[in-house]
């Protein structure tokens, strides 16, 4: 059985006729070839493969198809680049040297607009607390930190909210 979908995604209405079941992971990758979002762990554990879902951000890795609303907004790495919050964030990760292999900055970006987008006045401790399901095994995390902090102090009050 498959189920029929509308999803606003990064922008644009798309339809998708999916498996209720199927990992919605697998349908932005394979189905809707948004390769952005990464799968590292696929148990919930790592948060590469974190996207927003009408606001929230989820694990996409344990999300079925059949959970995401039809008329769902989602935003994935890609959509980032479309908003000026997401042009200050992938600058300011950067500049920072925030990332080396960079596997898990697609889900800590995503992380990172989430939180700004909520609460641009955010400090290191909040910013800590909302990207701890976001796992990097390169950088320390301090030059993240660093980079969402220096996003935060131009964040473009067109991306509040
Ligand atoms: S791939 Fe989803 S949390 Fe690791
Ligand atoms: S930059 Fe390599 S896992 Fe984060």
């Amino acid at each position: 059985m498959k189920i029929k979908r509308t999803w606003i995604i990064n922008g644009e209405k798309l339809e998708a006729e999916v498996p209720p079941m199927r990992r919605f992971l697998d349908v932005l990758r394979e189905d809707l070839q948004l390769k952005g979002t990464k799968e590292g762990c696929g148990e919930g554990e790592c948060g590469a493969c974190t996207v927003i879902v009408n606001g929230e951000t989820v694990l996409s890795c344990l999300l079925a198809a059949g959970q995401v609303p039809d008329g769902a907004t989602v935003t994935t790495v890609e959509g980032l680049e479309k908003t000026l919050g997401g042009k200050v964030l992938q600058a300011a990760y950067i500049e920072k040297g925030a990332a080396q292999c960079g596997f898990c900055i697609p889900g800590m970006i995503v992380s990172s607009y989430a939180l700004l987008s909520r609460n641009p006045t955010t400090d290191a401790a909040q910013i800590r607390e909302a990207h701890a399901g976001n796992i990097c095994r390169c950088t320390g995390y301090d030059k993240i930190v660093e980079a969402i902090q220096s996003a935060a102090e131009q964040w473009p009050v067109e991306a509040k909210g």
